[in-house]
């Protein structure tokens, strides 16, 4: 028995951790760290909540609430939703916690002791209108590498490269849109280039590591170490133990990977013997795995190395199986940047081990792989639920109908045959999930159960128990040899229905204590079966529909009801405004309707990938050209329709005086040079979820005109512009912005106070 040490990269509680996060770093760990239990190895595995630095202070700032607050509801959210994936943690911690600040604050002091840690002046971007520091996510630009748009100033999501200050093209600040200077302020740096041999002698040995590893890993040290600053300009992270600090906080990606030690100083605490992880960290024999996703790469095997090799004593990462990327049509799944599919409402529709399953099978190991809802349930149907499923199902019943309990051994070549091909797989199954290669492991114990189902096939037991009953009972023997292997193999990668196989063919227990030998061995004759229900189930996945159904409302509603369910709509004030995704966009294309002479078609810009096409019947009150670059207001969320055969995908904003007695319709814009896709929210939390048109029109929006200070006998903050679209709630209004200064507003005052917005 060894002693293994799985950590597992920690998710910024910035969200509800989505496929991706399950696909790319929790899965494989859990599986892992199953197998290693099932071969009898002990296992520590730890992780837990990223829960400070920009991506949380940026999206706490979006929610009006705090970044603890924030961070802490999304700990509790993902904490959870990992444990009903099945996922266990000996820890699944926080980086908010006392623990971790004492274990980070020890090791900052330790290396700064060691002339590892020095402080030096640098560059800093600088935003001169909102007067601040603007570290990593507040600066977005193009990046110098690859090109990608929107990349943050620390890293590129696309390719990977990590930035200093003043390297991305066109930044602006993200709070603002401004250009930011640049500002020279004062930091702690981690003197990487002092490890640059060591870090050389440590990799020389590392080519089982994963190619995408090693290649990152070489062309980083191919380019030269230096320092990096492991300090930033906020308030919210953990302090530094410093006099003359208190203003800065030590930098989140020096501070997280730090998580690992103090989630298992801490998990050693609560079981009571407090120096346990010493056990798992200074022994040389435990090999240690971080699994992680790609972006995470330098920070696990240069930069956390470095801080190990820095305090001395403990073990270097052994392995660092990092994955790519779960991709949904061609994107990257990714929480930050919506487009997500967030596991607690996954868990909502689907059993965790169908997604286990599918991302098993599905895993982006060795390249990007693609997510969809069709190849989820092509998967699911015709893989897991046609041949393992099938398989345990048929044998089980079929014997327990016929013989109530396991029935004697065949003691034929056909019996030894059978246990030939379970021994077989077996050698492939250890090869893989030893390497963590769990694609290739849970494919050999699919080919395994298609194997059963030929053989329960060639046997033909139906027929067998009515001429022979004995024979019958020992290919069903043999059957059920095979029902149990597949049970005890396939448990790390979908353990809840494994262990209720395992019930069913009458075992108390579980599977994790009898081990993966188990499966070699042959079943017990005698043994009562319990009645069993097939574990698997078909899945069917509902398309959303384009067209508006107005003639089949009753079919409409039907559908509806199976579709997978969304997130709640939202409650309390302002719920239906809540509701609404309204965005800025910029109209990129101008194009007449080819059937309808008042349509136009527009692309319209809204901060996505691909512009949205919009149709409008606005061409009788603007020209093409009065379009073309037009900032605007769009609906995002609508339910596409179709307008004369072309799919429309938002609705425009616009004021309509006409139920007032006016004639004046006008498209609202925003007062603010704001960003494409700046959601207009009013600093409240607000849906994405799609909603109909009968949803907007339940929302109440008038704009009105400033007189006085007043607008329709409001007050209104002193930066908003002299036309405002307000939203109202019974007699509460609140202007419309982004809840950073940025209002809507028409061209000019030429329509009548209060119109409505539709
Ligand atoms: N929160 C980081 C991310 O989501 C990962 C941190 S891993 C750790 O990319 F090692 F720093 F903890
Ligand atoms: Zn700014």
């Amino acid at each position: 028995m060894s002693k293994v040490c799985i950590c597992v990269a920690w998710p910024y509680s910035n969200g509800p951790i989505h496929l991706g996060h399950l696909a790319g770093s929790l899965l494989p760990p859990d599986i892992f760290s199953r197998y290693n239990r099932l071969i009898g190895n002990e296992v520590l595995m730890v992780g837990g909540s990223d829960q400070h630095g920009t991506p949380i202070t940026v999206s706490a700032e979006k929610h009006n609430m705090t970044p603890e607050e924030y961070a802490d509801k999304y700990h509790e959210i993902n904490k959870k939703a990992i444990e009903d994936m099945g996922i266990e943690f000996s820890l699944f911690n926080k980086t908010h916690c006392p623990t971790h600040f004492e274990v980070v604050q020890k090791i900052f002091l330790d290396l700064k002791d060691k002339g590892y840690i020095y402080p030096k002046e640098t560059n800093q971007y600088y935003c001169p209108k909102c007067q601040r520091f603007l570290p990593d996510r507040y600066v977005e630009g193009v990046c110098p590498k690859c090109g990608a748009e929107k990349t943050r100033s620390d890293q590129c999501d696309s390719c990977g490269t990590t930035f200093e200050p003043g390297d991305l093209l066109e930044p602006y600040c993200t709070l603002c849109g401004t250009a930011p200077e640049i500002r020279p302020t004062e930091h702690f740096f981690l003197k990487l280039s002092a490890f640059t041999d060591r870090l050389k002698e440590y990799v020389a040995d590392k080519d089982y590591w994963r190619a995408n590893v090693k290649t990152f890993t070489k062309n980083w040290l191919d380019e030269g170490i230096h320092d990096r600053a492991i300090t930033r300009d906020m308030s919210w992270g953990v302090p530094i133990p410093v006099e003359g600090w208190e203003d800065k906080v030590i930098y989140v990606w020096f501070e997280a990977d730090i998580g690992y030690l103090s989630a298992s100083v801490e998990h050693s605490r609560m079981i009571g013997k407090p120096d346990d992880w010493e056990r798992f960290w200074k022994d040389p024999e435990v090999k240690s795995y971080y699994f992680i996703g790609k972006d995470n790469i330098p920070f696990h095997s240069i930069i956390w190395p470095s801080i190990l090799m820095g305090i001395g004593g403990v073990n270097l990462p052994y392995d660092i199986p990092a994955n790519e990327y779960l991709m949904l049509s061609g994107g990257k799944l990714s929480k930050s940047r919506g487009g997500a599919i967030d596991v607690p409402s996954v868990l909502e529709n689907f059993d965790a081990d169908l997604v286990r399953y599918y991302l098993s099978v599905n895993m982006p190991d060795t390249h990007d792989s693609d997510f969809s809802w069709e190849d989820f349930q092509t998967k699911v149907n015709n893989e897991l639920v046609a041949a393992l499923g099938n398989y345990y199902h048929r044998c089980l019943s079929f014997t327990k109908k016929n013989f109530g309990a396991i029935p004697e051994a065949d003691p034929s070549d056909d019996a030894k045959a059978v246990a030939a091909e379970i021994a077989r797989t077996m050698e492939e199954y250890n090869e893989c999930l030893s390497h963590c290669d769990f694609k290739k492991g849970i494919k050999a114990v699919m080919e395994l159960a298609r194997y059963g189902n030929r053989y329960f096939d060639s046997v033909k037991p139906w027929a067998l128990v009515k001429e022979d009953k004995d024979r019958c009972g020992q290919v069903l023997n043999t059957n059920l040899m095979l029902v149990k292997a597949l049970a005890v193999m396939a448990w790390p990668f979908m353990p809840r229905s494994s262990e209720r196989i395992w019930g069913f063919l009458g075992y108390d227990g579980s599977i994790e204590k009898a081990g993966l030998d188990e499966a070699l061995r042959p079943v017990k004759a005698g043994q009562e079966l319990r009645e069993s229900v097939p574990v698997y189930k078909k899945v069917e996945i509902k398309h959303e529909e384009e067209e508006e159904p107005a003639e089949e409302p009753k079919k409409k509603e039907k559908k509806k009801q199976e579709q997978p369910q969304k997130e709640a709509a939202p409650a309390g004030p302002f719920a239906d405004f809540r509701r609404m995704d309204i965005r800025v966009g910029t109209i990129v294309s101008v194009e007449d309707h080819p059937d309808a002479e008042k349509l136009y078609i527009l692309k319209i810009d809204v901060g996505e990938e691909q512009p949205r096409q919009i149709v409008t019947n606005l061409k009788t009150v603007y020209s093409r050209d009065q379009m073309l670059n037009r900032r605007l207001l769009v609906i995002a969320n609508l339910k596409p329709a179709k307008f004369r055969g072309v799919k429309s995908d938002g609705m425009l904003m616009a004021l309509d005086d006409e139920d007032l007695g006016g004639t004046a319709i006008k498209l609202l814009k925003p007062s603010a040079d704001v960003p494409n896709g700046t959601r207009i929210d009013c600093g409240l939390e607000c849906s994405s979820s799609r909603i109909e048109v009968k949803h907007c029109e339940a929302v109440d929006i008038r704009v009105g005109k400033l007189t006085n200070g007043h607008i329709l006998g409001g007050n209104v903050p002193e930066d908003c512009p002299d036309i405002c679209a307000l939203v109202y709630d019974g007699d509460v209004r609140v202007p419309m912005g982004d809840g950073k200064g940025c209002y809507i507003t028409v061209d000019d005052g030429d329509f009548i106070d209060g119109a409505r917005v539709r």
